[in-house]
């Protein structure tokens, strides 16, 4: 008697911020399981970020399964990462295709793994599809244009990200609205956010510090860039101490910066619930991520963005972010503001109720296990 095989989802992670957004989609699936559903994934972690510090405390941390598959890329040029993973998922899928494949976001391991899924006529599933910065200085920009071009389902975040999907021409039977699976995650652990072990060591306060994180290339790459962004940083802290997560790109350039107020504290990259218990508790966060604009939102803390452009334009127009540019001197009147007790207070915007990933799931089912 041959076996009967269930319908299987290969589920796509690789850099840090797709951590948190696969976790509640692998709940859900066990869930879904546990209930007698069909569904099955492999969980396919291209290696893009590897240290435990950028990789392996959130698996642990956020109860994610070991990976089913580790592809090892490792760090390289876009193009060398792209290639690589490219090559050895499409391997992967020839000795043993899936249903589905799954990719959530916009890092390098998104766009590849779509490439190679889609031109082995495997359909791709978008989670947070359909967003645009308009950039395309951003790597991330182009991974979004990429993957979207050639989605066959997109799971998305906000009218936004639909409306922009609608105007390139998708229908509407392709574009399901679910809500944010980040913000899934940061809601089911907001009770067990844990202060990380300097905060005792600092004496940090509640509401009196800073908590900065600066990643992009094109802020963190040029050491006059950098150094007159962390001056401005630093000045318009006043007093208050400013906690600085390095991430290993910015640390390259951080080492030969010289000069800096003492106010700042450099640490390593924080774990998931330490690094947003510090965001909780902060006066505001200084940040070029995109990610954490929406953490602040659904957190109601103050957000000063360092670029010129964002792809989730919700956090500005409903939250608490304000999109500064990369003009260092934008920095003073911005937190003038935050002094004076005016930040704007925001909304959270709809659908960011923790639902995102049973809403995923229910459709995956429904769409390959009946
Ligand atoms: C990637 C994502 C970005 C995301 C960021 C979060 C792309 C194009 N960019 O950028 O969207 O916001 O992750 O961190 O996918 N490195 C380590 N250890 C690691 C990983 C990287 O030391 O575990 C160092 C390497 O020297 C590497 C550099 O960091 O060259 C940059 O890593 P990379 O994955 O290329 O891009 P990120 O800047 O992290």
């Amino acid at each position: 008697m041959s076996e009967v095989t269930k319908p299987t989802v290969d589920i796509i992670a690789g850099a840090r911020p797709n951590f948190m957004k696969i976790a509640p989609i692998i709940r859900a699936i066990e869930a879904s399981q546990a209930k007698g559903g069909r569904l099955s994934y492999r969980l396919i972690h291209t290696g893009q970020h590897y240290d435990a510090k950028m990789s392996g405390d959130f698996f642990t941390q956020l109860g994610i399964p070991a990976p089913h598959f580790n592809l090892e890329v490792g760090s390289g040029t876009q193009a060398e990462q792209t290639a690589t993973i490219m090559t050895r998922y499409e391997k992967l899928l020839l000795e043993k295709r899936s249903e589905l494949c799954l990719v959530v976001g916009d890092v390098t391991s998104t766009m590849a793994c779509a490439i190679a899924a889609q031109k082995l006529c495997v359909p791709v599933a978008h989670v947070e599809g359909g967003i645009r910065s308009g950039d395309w200085t951003m790597p991330e920009e182009i991974n979004r244009m990429v993957t979207d071009s050639i989605t066959n389902y997109f799971f998305t975040t906000s009218e936004v990200a639909n409306a922009n999907l609608r105007r390139s021409g998708v229908a509407d039977d392709r574009i399901f609205f679910v809500g944010n699976t980040m913000i899934d995650t940061l809601l089911a652990n907001m009770s067990r956010l844990q202060p990380p072990a300097f905060w005792n060591e600092l004496g940090l306060v509640e509401k009196k510090y800073i908590v900065l994180t600066l990643h992009r290339p094109n802020n963190v790459d040029g050491e006059n860039t950098l150094a007159a962004m962390l001056k401005a940083v630093g000045k318009g802290a006043r007093n208050l101490p400013v906690i600085f997560p390095v991430h290993p790109r910015t640390a390259k350039t951080l080492k030969s910066i010289e000069g800096l107020s003492n106010n700042f504290h450099f640490v390593d990259p924080q774990p998931y619930l330490e690094f947003n218990y510090l965001v909780k508790n902060a006066m505001a966060v200084i940040t070029d991520s995109g990610g954490i604009t929406e953490e602040t939102t659904v957190m109601g803390v103050p957000c000063m963005t360092l670029r010129e452009s964002t792809e989730r334009p919700e956090t500005v127009t409903m939250g608490t972010n304000a999109l500064l540019g990369t003009d260092p001197t934008a920095l003073a009147p911005a937190m003038d503001e935050l002094f004076a007790g005016k930040w704007k207070r925001g909304t959270i915007p709809p659908l960011w109720d923790g639902k995102a990933g049973e809403r995923i799931v229910a459709i995956l089912d429904k769409m390959l296990a009946r």
